[in-house]
């Protein structure tokens, strides 16, 4: 049989606090492995998916990961080509750390080796996207294009996938924990309401603005006064029991911000050096931890190569 290839593509945390559904990055791990391999049988079949507690779907256009793999390939025109998938989930699901773009991410890698690499990554990212539209209905990049390209990512605009790799500043380290409490992106994104005030748009925009400005000038202090999200934590915070103590318990510990992992319930702080993300990290764990709820910690730096054929 042919062995096809296997593509891992990593979690990544969305918003980075000020960048509602338009600032990402890739962490190293978690992340999820799809193998492509080309079959008898024409069409695109999902042939196993392991690792999942919640049921996924093998009907490749309800699938993040198959609607994805079906848009390259019938942008291809390969549609009819005979090729099976098989998806390995290595990350919790609705856990806020981008597990169905990191599928979708993966899956358009692995098709596009599996024939022949005819587009570049850049190129695969509007199939992604596609694919991730799947799981909560509205078409934003912020996760796919970190897990994708690598790198903290700037999408100016999600219509268009103008999208930027912001740089990359050596030693920073992220400690993200993930409680065990399932929020589905389309329940928290519903809550939020579509009113923004003047002041509160004034706010948000000069802290994205100067989180680009410390990044690019390597400003710690400035990246850490920027790292607040005066809009959608305050309307998601209540989703995530004992959020402000934990975000308090990264804080202590020095991290330069700490905010909610795209849409919930992970909680990331960004932090200067490992020492000190190790430290936040472990201080977050055991805020949930005596408050009764089991969670798991991932320390990471920003992952610059986002997925890789494995
Ligand atoms: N920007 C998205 C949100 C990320 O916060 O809803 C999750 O898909």
């Amino acid at each position: 049989m042919d062995p096809g290839f296997k593509v891992f593509a990593p979690a990544s945390v969305a918003n980075v606090a000020c960048g509602y559904d338009i600032l990402g990055f890739a962490l190293d791990k978690p992340g999820d492995e799809i193998i492509a391999r080309t079959s008898n049988t024409p069409g695109l079949r999902i042939t196993k998916i392991t690792g999942s507690q919640k049921k996924l779907p093998y009907e490749v256009e309800k699938n993040t990961a198959g609607f994805a793999a079906l848009k390259l390939l019938e942008h291809l025109g390969e549609e009819k080509r005979g090729v099976e998938m098989e998806i390995h989930k290595k990350m919790p699901f609705g856990s806020g750390l981008g597990s169905s773009a990191a599928s979708a991410a993966g899956a358009v890698m692995a098709i596009n080796e599996l024939m022949g690499r005819p587009l570049t990554k850049r190129e695969l990212l509007p199939f992604a996207v596609l694919g991730e539209q799947v799981a909560d209905g509205s078409y934003h990049a912020d996760n796919v294009a970190p897990s994708l390209l690598g790198g903290m990512i700037f999408i100016r605009d999600n219509a268009s996938l103008d999208v930027h790799r912001l740089p990359f500043i050596r030693g920073l380290r992220v400690a993200v924990v993930y409680p065990h409490i399932e929020i589905l992106t389309r329940d928290s994104r519903n809550i939020l309401s579509d009113q923004v005030t003047l002041n509160n748009t004034i706010q948000q925009t000069g802290n994205l603005g100067g989180l680009i400005v410390g990044l690019y000038n390597g400003n710690f202090d400035l990246i850490s006064r920027s790292l607040n999200d005066v809009i959608i934590e305050p309307q998601r915070a209540q989703l995530i029991p004992h959020f402000y103590q934990v975000k308090e318990a990264a804080l202590k510990e020095g991290a330069m911000g700490c905010s909610i992992s795209g849409a919930g319930p992970s909680i990331f702080a960004l932090c200067h050096n490992s020492l000190e993300a190790e430290n936040a990290g472990q201080a977050m764990q055991k805020t949930f931890i005596d408050n009764g709820i089991e969670c798991d910690l991932f320390l990471s730096s920003i992952n610059q190569e986002g997925a890789f054929l494995c």
